[in-house]
């Protein structure tokens, strides 16, 4: 039993009212449309995936750059959506099932995917859908209750709608002779005469129309929060440079160590590791290797960060606190700032760098070194 995926993902988007359709913005750093891809092709049931776009060159130059291996077929869409759906159809006729699935519900689950090709194996057309839970009214255009309408047996339709392919050819080729309308893809398959059976969905598989749709969809495929922390010491002695944040400032004497020795950056960047789990700065950079030898700490920041990313970890906010005797650092932050930002790729507003004396209490408050503290928040990326 061969099913292919329809993907519809060439409407305009008037009702979310960006200028870029809904289907090309970028949430949780992938265009919307491929978070729905992935998930259709992590359902094992679907063997092949059907795109329907607005401009297919223009689809395949932005897909090209992300690993959809399931992905077939891009093909030119037409006014409405039904007419989106014929000419994914079209495609797809050498599949046994078709799977219909709107490319503006990325948070589809590859479970809900595969009960409703299931229950589609069995009885020809299937759909997921919810019962409506709440009261429903009719109201006029005033806002103003003119009826309220029992909601029992009322469900709200879902996609994916999964149809056997020669009935939906059939339900497209009349509604074609009689120009019927519809919404969605199961409206033909009945109006044609064919049992659609319902399938339980699910509240997470909505459709992004609004604009709270979309910030929803964003928070909901942001992931989650991953915390760093970090800490350094430094000897101070004579003849080194001390090199803070990546800042170099005039001082009697400067911070020993086998790099740079920029106890703030080093901070960082164990923060940074430790909210990947990726051990710390010691195991990755070692001392006893040469290639390290007075090394740029916002070079090893650089390499730092690059594991994170590897691992599906992006830095999203730091806070750094120097703490050291002299010498004041104030009129040196904002460089600090600006170039913790550039190295790790956030904004001047995401990063903080202060600094503390210890009362001159302890080997800080006597000169003998500087320390840092940082945290780092990142963000899991799905
Ligand atoms: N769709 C399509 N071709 C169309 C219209 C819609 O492929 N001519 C697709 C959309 O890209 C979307 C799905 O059908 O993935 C559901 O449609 P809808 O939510 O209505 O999207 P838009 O038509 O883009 O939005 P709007 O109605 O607000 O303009
Ligand atoms: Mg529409």
């Amino acid at each position: 039993m061969k099913t292919t995926a329809i993907v519809p993902a060439a409407g305009s988007g008037v009702r979310l009212g960006e200028a870029t359709p809904k289907q090309w913005l970028e949430v949780a750093g992938r265009p919307l449309v491929v978070h729905t891809l992935e998930r259709l092709a992590a359902c094992g049931a679907v063997d092949r995936i059907v795109l329907v776009v607005d401009d297919p060159g223009r689809a395949e130059a932005v897909l090209g750059g992300f690993d959809l291996p399931k992905l077939g077929p891009i093909v030119p869409g037409g006014v409405r959506r039904q007419d989106s759906v014929r000419a994914g159809l079209a495609a797809a006729r050498d599949a046994d099932l078709v799977a219909v699935h709107d490319a503006a519900r990325p948070l589809v689950t590859p479970d809900l995917v595969a009960r409703v090709i299931e229950v589609a194996v069995r009885t020809g057309a299937a759909v997921a859908a919810l019962r409506v839970e709440d009261t429903i009214k009719r109201g006029d255009e005033a806002g103003l209750v003119r009826q309220t309408i029992d909601r029992s047996g009322l469900w709200r339709v879902q996609t994916p709608q999964v149809f056997r392919t020669q009935w939906l050819v059939e339900a497209y080729a009349r509604a074609d002779q009689e120009d019927l309308a519809v919404t969605d893809d199961a409206g033909l398959v009945e109006a044609a005469g064919f049992a659609v059976t319902l399938v339980p969905g699910e509240a997470i598989n909505f459709k992004v129309t609004t604009p709270e749709d979309l910030a929803l969809a964003r928070r909901l495929l942001a992931g989650s929060v991953r915390v760093g922390h970090g800490y350094d010491v430094h000897r101070l002695a004579e003849g080194r440079r001390l090199v803070l944040g990546g800042v170099e400032i005039p001082f009697e004497r400067g911070l020993l160590g086998h790099s740079d020795a920029d106890v703030m950056t080093h901070a960082v960047c164990d923060a940074v590791l430790g909210a990947c789990g990726a051990g710390d700065l010691g195991r990755h950079f070692p001392d006893t290797d040469e290639r390290w030898q007075g090394a740029d700490s916002l070079d090893l920041l650089a390499r730092v960060k690059d594991i994170a990313v590897d691992r599906g970890c992006r830095p999203i906010q730091v806070d750094v606190t120097l703490m050291a005797e002299a010498p004041r650092i104030g009129p040196y932050v904002e460089q600090m700032k600006a170039n913790l930002g550039r190295v790790l790729g956030l904004p001047p507003g995401e990063v903080s760098v202060k600094a503390t004396t210890t009362e001159g209490l302890g080997i800080i408050g006597r000169g003998q070194g500087m320390a840092a503290l940082a945290v780092v928040v990142c963000r899991e990326e799905s």
